[in-house]
């Protein structure tokens, strides 16, 4: 057999990797444009942090770590990772994650997370229907550190018209929800890094300032996929699209005081019929939280259960 060589992903590599990961890891979609987006656009890319396996000119194996960044509160580990079925269980994958975890340790990382590293994420934690990739997590030290899900939403039944409840929410509240554009972006970054840093209903720690990078990386995508809720000019929800993971729904968030009005509804299924418009089935709602409210408003069925897995690295 050709020797293997490891070396850093470069630009020039994404169509083979995008290949790779079509072929080993169901249940995504992959593309060139993809993994740039979520790999190379990464505003914490480090290439050092990206090994990939060549056997000749053949890519047989990738792991695309993220450093830890405190400014965007992101832990630092792997996000994505996949080896050719025929040469697994050789030690390819092993390879990748000893690079990867070395490289952390000497960063000052104190621990790992599959698959939830990284600002640019795929997953929100390891899909458990890839078993092997679990197996070979746990095999190498890391544990289960908490849950997530995803729910699916029948985008062509679920009735998504939201024009009455937006009249009597403006007649009754002065509350207003819109698409916004990169004029509101430094509003609504400072809103969503204010509003949800802490304490926060929907999460267990600081969400503040990656839930600020997500909404207001919604405003560069054509259209901009991010909606605003608005009272007296000044913004109290959102809800964002195509951010967090491709083609997902999420992060959302209202603000305590003008809960339980019907704001989330709105804003949900306003950003879901906007995925509908733009070709979708099925919305997908990326790291649905509180459940019984996804459930209940549009329909929403639980698709895929996720772990988040952590592994302390060494001093
Ligand atoms: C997970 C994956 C990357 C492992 O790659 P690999 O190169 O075969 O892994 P290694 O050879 O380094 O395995 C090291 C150890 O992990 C454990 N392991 C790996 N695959 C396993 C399996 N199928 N069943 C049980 N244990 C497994 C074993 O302890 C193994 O050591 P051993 O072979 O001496 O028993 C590979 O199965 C894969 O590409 N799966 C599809 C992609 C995927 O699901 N990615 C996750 C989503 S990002």
């Amino acid at each position: 057999m050709t020797s293997l060589e490891m070396r850093p992903l470069r630009a020039v590599d994404l169509a083979e990797a995008a290949a790779l990961c079509q072929r080993e890891i169901a249940y995504l979609p992959f593309s060139e444009a993809i993994l740039k987006d979520r790999i190379l656009d990464d505003p914490d890319f480090d290439p050092d942090l990206n090994p990939t396996v060549w056997q000749g000119d053949r890519l047989v194996g990738l792991a695309c770590g993220a450093p830890p960044s405190e400014e965007l509160e992101t832990a630092g580990g792997v996000k994505l990772f996949a080896v050719a079925s025929d040469l697994r269980r050789q030690g390819i994958a092993t390879r990748l994650f000893d690079h990867i975890e070395d490289r952390l340790a000497g960063l000052g990382a104190g621990e790992s997370v599959a698959i939830i590293a990284g600002n640019n994420r795929f997953m929100q934690g390891l899909d458990l229907r890839y078993t092997e990739a679990l197996c070979f997590l746990e095999a190498r030290g890391y544990e289960r550190a908490g849950d997530g899900m995803d729910m699916d939403v029948d985008l062509r039944n679920t009735p998504l018209d939201t024009s009455e409840k937006e009249e009597e929410l403006e007649r009754d509240h002065g509350l207003r929800v819109r698409r916004v554009t990169m004029d509101d972006y430094q509003q609504a970054w400072d809103y969503v890094a204010r509003e949800f840093e802490y304490p926060s209903a929907l999460a267990t720690a600081p969400v503040g300032r990656r839930w600020a990078y997500l909404a207001t990386s919604g405003l560069k995508l054509d259209p901009p996929t991010l909606w605003m809720a608005e009272k007296d000019a000044e913004f109290c929800g959102f809800a964002v699209t195509d951010v967090a993971a491709p083609e997902r729904l999420g992060p959302m968030g209202v603000s305590p005081e003008v809960r339980q009005l019907g704001v989330g509804t709105v804003l949900l299924k306003r950003a879901l019929a906007d995925l509908r418009d733009r070709g979708a089935d099925i919305g997908v709602i990326y790291g649905a939280g509180p459940y019984a409210f996804y459930a209940r408003t549009v329909n929403a069925t639980i698709n895929a259960v996720f772990w988040r897995l952590r592994k302390p690295l060494p001093e």
